[in-house]
């Protein structure tokens, strides 16, 4: 079954990044809506490496601060919530759970570079169905790597085993202030059929 014309528009064609925010607040209830679809996006091996922290208290965000670019800074205050799009570095030991039937664990767990590349992988992917997710419950995001990675890991993550791959900021836009349509590359420029 393909969508309407009116839900692609919504998902993909008229969705735009978002800067500045509506004061509604989320609640933890649209949050665990949230999860629940991001949670079948495929992953390799189903491993699922992404992990989420949501900060919501003023406090929470204000820890972030010090990590952001200048342009990042007042977004992410105004915005309800801001997502750190993270990965579990050791995300191979959920994979007697998750990946009943193979064993994949032993060459993730014997192979740092190749575990590590796969969670960033993953991660992303989980993240790119986080904005889809989001702007299918009717909620807008913006998505930023503007951060200092190795500080968030250290003022938020240390003495885990969790790792910030982007943020996201995610909350009822203002549309007042989206910035104007940058163009997009066309089918010729970056496709080739072989
Ligand atoms: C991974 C990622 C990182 C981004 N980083 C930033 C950022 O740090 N600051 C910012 O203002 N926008 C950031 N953006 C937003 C992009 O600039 C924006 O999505 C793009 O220009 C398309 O805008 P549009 O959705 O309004 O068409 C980021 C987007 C993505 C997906």
């Amino acid at each position: 079954m393909a969508f309407s014309k009116s839900e692609l528009d919504h998902l993909f064609t008229e969705a735009h990044t978002h800067h500045g925010w509506q004061d509604r607040a989320l609640d933890e209830k649209i949050l665990r809506q949230l999860y629940d679809l991001i949670k079948w996006a495929p992953t390799c091996v189903n491993g699922a490496p992404m992990r989420l922290l949501f900060l919501q208290s003023a406090e929470a965000k204000e820890k972030l601060v010090p990590c952001l670019l200048p342009k990042n800074v007042e977004k992410t205050r105004a915005a309800p919530v801001c997502a750190i799009i993270a990965f579990d570095t050791i995300w191979y030991e959920k994979l007697d759970f998750l990946s009943p039937h193979f064993d994949y664990k032993t060459a993730y767990k014997s192979n740092s570079a190749l575990s590590e590349a796969t969670a960033f992988r993953n991660s992303a992917i989980q993240g790119g169905y986080l904005i889809l997710a989001a702007r299918a419950l009717g909620l807008d995001v913006g998505p930023m790597s503007g951060f200092n990675a190795a500080k968030v890991d250290e003022i938020f993550f240390q003495g885990t085993t969790w790792k910030a791959n982007f943020l996201c900021n995610i909350g009822f836009g203002d549309h007042s202030k989206i910035y104007p349509r940058a163009p997009r590359l066309n089918f010729e420029d970056v496709c080739k059929v072989v």
